[in-house]
């Protein structure tokens, strides 16, 4: 066995520097999916039947198919496509979130249909306009059942972030590899980023953790 953590040290401020390049993506990404995917279960409840069908093909192109095959469409087909030479962090950030809000978006359908059917009922009898009741009456209630559910989907995007490695994007997984390539040593900084991520994971965790104990405080 030839172990040497030493010889990663001159590369730590590289390794770290991605912490902010991966962040960068997810973040946007994360927020990106989010607001798709709560217009797409706003689609699957409506009851004009041509918009639920079309958010749920979406959703099943979206769930059916490998997030780093659409990654790679996103990327390598569409300047062949388009023309535009369109960068990695773009492409990540497309993908990441075009994938994400297939998902968010059944979370937060589920989320809302599980919202007792009574709140809509006084709702509509006491003359709440339907924009103003999703957005003030059912929506909130729906968020709160739906946080653990919701901040999973964050770890799970979190950790897929790593994918991007694949496109040239210079993230915390690709800084990994380019430092065992330099080295000829793969483990130390594999192991290092894994470290990384993990704190990141726990960091998300932690806060969803608190945000959900704020928000049972205020029942
Ligand atoms: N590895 C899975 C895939 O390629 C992950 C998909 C992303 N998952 C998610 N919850 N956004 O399809």
């Amino acid at each position: 066995m030839n172990l040497d953590f030493s010889q990663i040290v001159p590369y730590i401020p590289f390794i770290l520097k991605g912490i902010w390049v991966t962040l960068k993506f997810v973040v946007v990404a994360i927020i990106f999916g989010f607001v798709l995917g709560t217009i797409l279960a706003l689609l699957k409840i409506s009851r004009v039947k041509a918009l639920n069908w079309l958010a749920d093909i979406y959703t099943s192109i979206f769930r059916g198919t490998p997030l780093i095959l659409q990654l790679m469409l996103i990327y390598f087909a569409v300047p062949q496509l388009t023309g535009y030479d369109i960068d990695p962090f773009l492409s990540s950030i497309l993908a990441f979130g075009l994938n994400s809000s297939a998902y968010v978006s059944e979370i937060i359908r589920a989320g809302i249909q599980a919202v007792d059917k009574g709140q809509t009922e006084a709702a509509l009898a006491l003359g709440v306009p339907y924009r103003l009741m999703m957005k003030d009456i059912i929506l909130p209630q729906a968020l709160k059942n739906i946080l653990p559910a919701l901040m999973n989907e964050f770890v799970t995007l979190t950790k897929e972030s790593a994918l991007v490695s694949t496109i040239g994007y210079l993230d915390l997984m690709r800084r990994a590899q380019v430092v065992g390539a330099d080295t000829y040593h793969n483990f130390e900084p594999l192991i290092f980023v894994g470290l990384i991520y993990w704190v990141l994971v726990f960091v998300l965790t932690t806060a969803g953790k608190l945000v959900e104990r704020r928000l049972k405080y205020s029942d």
